[in-house]
């Protein structure tokens, strides 16, 4: 029986073929459990979970900047499974500018998803956790959110404000038996890395192993996070970056 059997999860941004949020959903529903993919109208979101199948993946169009979306799908976790044992925090953007070229409006765009996003779905779900008497929140950071130098300026304003607010949410939350943990992934091969197989060798080079991350690679640390095998890990950041931040 995997740890995971028949606990309830949300994943956000799991509606990227190839991306991270698609291996999470597609790794916790192969361990048994029942996976709400979360992502924009129009992502791939409602063909995975088809994939899938019904018996253990649904889909729920949300964006994770819209408060009210968020209530709704609360409620509609609510209704369905009357619980919600995992919250993946996974939906985000990248922008390669720094901080003479972005403009505020980018820079609001930029928080406003990776971070905001983050605070609401633990907003509206630790709720629902509290009553039940606990759950594991996964909040996706970066290497970006580990160091600053090199990184784009947004980006790593969000991520650093992922780990802070993860950090603090733990501390909130663990008499209530919720732990909350920040994953910090280093370069992985998923649609966020554009440029193709030239940029991944030219990524490759800078990574101490030589090799690139996959999707799976960060799936199988928020299986783990995820389940009962690390209910004393909370307030964490664990890289999953190869020894790049190291
Ligand atoms: N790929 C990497 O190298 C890397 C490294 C470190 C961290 N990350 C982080 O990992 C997470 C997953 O990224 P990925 O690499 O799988 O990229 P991806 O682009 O494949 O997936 C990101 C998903 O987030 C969704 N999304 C964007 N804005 C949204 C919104 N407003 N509401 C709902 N969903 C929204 C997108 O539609 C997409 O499905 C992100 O938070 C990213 O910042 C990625």
């Amino acid at each position: 029986m995997s740890a995971v059997a028949g606990k309830i999860a949300v994943i956000t941004g799991a509606g990227s073929r190839g991306g991270q949020g698609e291996a999470e959903a597609r790794l916790l529903a192969r361990n048994g459990a029942r996976v709400v993919l979360v992502d924009l109208p129009g992502s791939d979101g409602a063909a995975i979970a088809a994939e899938i199948g019904a018996d253990l993946a649904e889909f729920h169009a949300l964006d994770v900047t819209d408060a009210e979306a968020w209530e709704e799908l609360v409620s509609a976790v609510r209704e369905g499974y009357g619980r919600l044992d995992i919250l993946v925090n996974n939906a985000g953007v990248w922008l390669q500018k720094g901080v003479l070229d972005t403009t505020p409006e980018e820079f609001r765009k930029v928080v406003d998803i990776n971070q905001t996003g983050v605070f609401l779905g633990m907003h509206f779900f630790a709720p629902l956790m509290k009553e039940q008497g606990g759950g594991s929140i996964i909040n996706t950071c970066s290497t970006a959110g580990l160091v600053g130098g090199g990184m784009p300026h947004a980006y790593a304003a969000s991520k650093w404000a992922v780990r802070g607010m993860s950090r603090a949410a733990a501390h909130e939350l663990a008499p209530f038996g919720i732990r909350v943990n920040a994953i910090c992934p280093g370069v992985i091969n998923t649609p966020m890395i554009e440029g193709g197989e030239a940029m991944l060798d030219l990524l490759a080079a800078t990574i101490p192993s030589g090799k690139v991350g996959q999707p799976d690679d960060v799936a199988q640390l928020v299986l783990f996070l995820a389940s009962n095998a690390s209910s004393y890990i909370s307030g964490s950041e664990i890289a999953i970056d190869a020894a790049v931040s190291a």
